[in-house]
């Protein structure tokens, strides 16, 4: 089979971290695909900074569109964030031009996904997102995949890993915001603007996508109610540890009688319970499903291998060949037939 083409827009914290695990792991990325995974062409800000991986054999792009838009590629992957900007243009542009999309770009998804998710599948491409939810825990999968044949009644969970980190070692260490936010910093877990992290917005566009999936619906953000964990403080966390909770950026989705809920708050957890007992930048996602019952998936939610982890998942999944959509086109009519058959006995 001819190789797979990538054009990689952003070499940040997750950008550089795809590039190193494919040169480390070319080969063994063949043998579980069949096709070679080559890089052809890059795009960043800065052309003239040491990324830490040797980027001297692709061609450069200053322009994310134009490198969407190249000729010789198949995939283009997005890695730059942002909800506008030159994220959207040159997905539209990528699409446009009859390439397959990558991006790990929860808050581009969140508002633009639908619109987005209608042009692939128009255009007969697809556009993949594992890396945008709960960094490395394939969570998307599992919910399209392996929890096809569930009716999925709730989902849950710790889906910021800033947060969760600031939260465990303000108890743990009794630091400060300041010095624990320098220290996600290091880890590369902070969006470009942290107060999306701290107020429950990123979080939030994590939740909006993971229910679009689960329920059916459109991803409906503005549906969320937020609150972030800038209000929390030391004695919060104290009087909670001594009651035996721990306070978690909880969110939560699920079917009620008046719909689809979906909030994502600062909430009082057992500290036994496992979500209690989650620590640093770990998340964690509770999915129920009226065959499945329960199931419960944790891992590291953000820096630079766990989502790297993920954009590789789904680069691989195309390579194969797997064409699933995830949402949208089919939003509406998997809404309906969803409610008709929660009606039907
Ligand atoms: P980052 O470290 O800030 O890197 C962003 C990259 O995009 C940089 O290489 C930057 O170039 C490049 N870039 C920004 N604007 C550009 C433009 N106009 N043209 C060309 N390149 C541009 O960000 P990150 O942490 O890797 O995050 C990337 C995406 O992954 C975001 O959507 C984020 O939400 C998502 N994500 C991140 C994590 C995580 O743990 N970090 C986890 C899950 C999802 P320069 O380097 O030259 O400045
Ligand atoms: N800023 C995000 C977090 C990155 O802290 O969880 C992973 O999506």
């Amino acid at each position: 089979k001819p190789a797979l083409r990538l054009g990689i827009a952003g070499l940040g914290t997750v950008g550089a971290g795809v590039v190193r695990i494919i040169r480390r792991q070319a080969d063994l990325l063949e043998s579980r695909t069949g096709r070679r995974i080559e890089i052809v062409a890059v795009s960043a800000r800065d052309a003239t900074r040491d990324r830490g991986v040797n980027l001297k054999s692709y061609a450069w792009e200053t322009d994310p569109v134009a490198l969407a838009r190249r000729d010789d590629i198949d995939v283009y992957v997005e890695l730059m964030g942002g909800e506008n900007g030159p994220a959207k243009a040159s997905i539209e542009a990528a699409l446009e031009s009859g390439k397959d999309v990558v991006t790990a770009n929860k808050a581009l998804l969140a508002i633009h996904g639908q619109a987005l998710a209608e042009q692939a599948e128009a255009a007969g491409r697809v556009i993949r997102f594992e890396a945008a939810v709960a960094g490395g825990i394939p969570v998307i999968k599992a919910l399209t995949e392996g929890l096809a044949g569930n009716r999925i009644t709730r989902v849950m969970g710790v889906m910021n890993g800033t947060c969760n980190y600031i939260l465990t070692r303000m108890e743990s260490q009794r630091k400060g915001y300041n010095a624990l936010f320098e220290e996600c910093a290091q880890l590369g877990y902070l969006e470009a603007d942290p107060n999306l992290d701290v107020g429950g917005i990123d979080a939030a566009h994590k939740l909006a996508l993971l229910s679009a999936i689960a329920f059916g619906t459109r991803p409906d953000f503005d549906g969320i109610d937020i609150e972030g964990i800038q209000r929390i403080n030391l004695e919060d966390i104290t009087y909670a540890a001594d009651m035996g909770y721990r306070i978690k950026l909880l969110g939560v989705a699920q079917r009620t009688g008046r719909g689809l809920e979906q909030r994502m708050r600062p909430c009082l957890v057992p500290a036994e319970s496992p979500l209690g007992q989650l620590e640093g930048g770990t998340n964690m996602v509770v999915i129920e499903g009226d065959a499945v019952e329960q199931i419960v998936l944790r891992g590291p939610g953000a820096g630079e291998g766990p989502t790297a982890s993920a954009v590789l998942g789904d680069i691989c999944d195309i390579a194969r060949g797997f064409r699933l959509p995830v949402f949208g086109q089919p939003a509406s009519t998997l809404a309906d037939a969803d409610s008709a058959q929660s009606n039907s006995p």
